[in-house]
């Protein structure tokens, strides 16, 4: 990183392509050394030429050298202003909320992430904060969920478990028709497959723990906006409640990044397939992925999206019981939550990602699979559910 001299900010890199600004933008040679990595800045405090006088930088919860390199890059990946990172999603998730104050009102999708429902319904609630869960590609049922106090348009798409396609042109118009904010989740799509802040929405959150650290060895979150109040918020959260990535963190999901785009290619052709695979299998019940011409969002997912993902759910058509056979069944394919690393993954969400909606509106089915594809040969991950799956009968 090299920050520039007077601001403190690194240049910009405008007009670069995704792959180019993935492996550039925030990361210029180092001026000191000329490394061409992003050193680990792992001081938490720095020398002042005098009192309040200093390179940008004072004291690293505040502000550090390696983070400030990982906003500006993801900042660039979604083509906004402002990015700001955190120590895992759901503190991402948490610092956008906080612009609630008691009496306001949220929209959630009806199939949100767990943890967010959870946070959502039960800190958020017991803060005085109510919320709506809504099937966000009915826009009828959209239109009657708006209060008086409606302040955030929450959105995940695709979403999860059930890959969902929400329109985020159209959500973001009645958003900001109702004076509310659409803040979407592209966990999923990644930046890569999809930019949300070009359609409208005011702002995109991220678990980085998943694709764009991309090797499951780092839990880290990023909200990335073009609005320079609410980056000021955002920034504010992060220094006054502290959950900040260390400087490793953010090397490591710096250095995810690079690789996101070859990445995300291989596995959006190999979940492709084990879709295509899935639809012909005689225990399998219904496909959810994205990229099939019979998925209900799959024309709109055609336009708003470079590609269709690399997450693919299915149900059993033996219920729960082969559910769990099939899900505990896979060598390759490893039972545990999570998504969007170079290790295939199988979870049932009903049991464990989704667990904390067990019991309300936004129950999972159980007899739903939920599959993260990732760069082993298809052929051998091919194998391996056929295997599973004749556990299923
Ligand atoms: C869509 C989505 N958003 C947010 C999160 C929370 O991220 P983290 O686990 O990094 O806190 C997750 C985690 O699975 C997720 O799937």
């Amino acid at each position: 990183m090299s920050p520039h001299e007077e601001t403190g900010k690194p240049a910009p890199l405008p007009s670069r392509r995704f792959s180019t600004l993935a492996i550039h933008a925030g990361q210029e040679p180092d001026p000191l050394t000329g490394a061409v990595v992003t050193p680990i800045h792992l001081a938490s405090t720095y020398a002042q030429e005098a009192v309040g006088e200093h390179k940008g930088f004072d004291y690293s919860r505040t502000r550090n050298p390696t983070r400030v390199s990982l906003e500006t890059t993801m900042a660039a990946l979604e083509g906004a202003a402002h990015g700001v990172a955190f120590a895992s999603g759901m503190a991402a998730v948490d610092a956008v909320l906080r612009l609630l104050v008691p009496g306001d009102h949220v929209i959630i999708p009806d199939d949100a992430y767990g943890g967010t429902y959870r946070l959502v319904s039960s800190l958020y609630v017991a803060a005085g904060v109510s919320f709506t869960p809504v099937a966000l590609h009915d826009l009828d049922a959209l239109s009657s969920a708006w209060r008086e106090r409606t302040r955030l348009l929450w959105l995940e798409t695709p979403s999860n478990p059930k890959l969902n396609v929400i329109d985020i042109a159209a959500v973001s118009i009645a958003a900001h028709a109702h004076g509310a904010r659409c803040i979407v989740d592209n966990t999923f799509a990644t930046p890569y497959l999809q930019q949300p802040i070009a359609l409208g929405a005011d702002a995109v959150v991220h678990s980085s723990t998943k694709y764009l650290g991309g090797h499951s060895d780092v839990v880290g979150g990023l909200v990335v906006t073009d609005d320079d109040e609410f980056a000021r918020h955002l920034g504010f959260v992060q220094n006054s409640a502290g959950a900040v990535p260390s400087p490793f963190d953010c090397y490591l999901v710096q250095r995810g990044l690079k690789t996101l785009a070859v990445r995300l290619e291989r596995q959006c052709e190999s979940a492709r397939v084990i879709a295509e695979h899935l639809c012909d299998h005689p225990a399998v019940g219904e496909v959810y992925y994205p990229g099939l011409k019979r998925h209900l969002g799959h024309e709109l997912a055609s336009r708003q999206m470079s590609g269709f993902g690399a997450m693919v759910s299915f149900t059993l058509k033996g219920g729960e019981a082969a559910a769990m056979r099939v899900a505990a069944g896979t060598e390759l394919f490893t039972l545990a939550e999570s998504l969007g690393a170079v290790e295939s993954l199988i979870e049932l969400p009903a049991k464990m990602t989704h667990s904390s909606v067990a019991g309300s509106e936004l129950e999972v089915d159980p007899a739903l699979i939920r599959l993260s594809v990732g760069l082993e040969a298809v052929e051998d991950l091919l194998e391996d559910l056929g295997v599973a799956l004749s556990l299923a009968r």
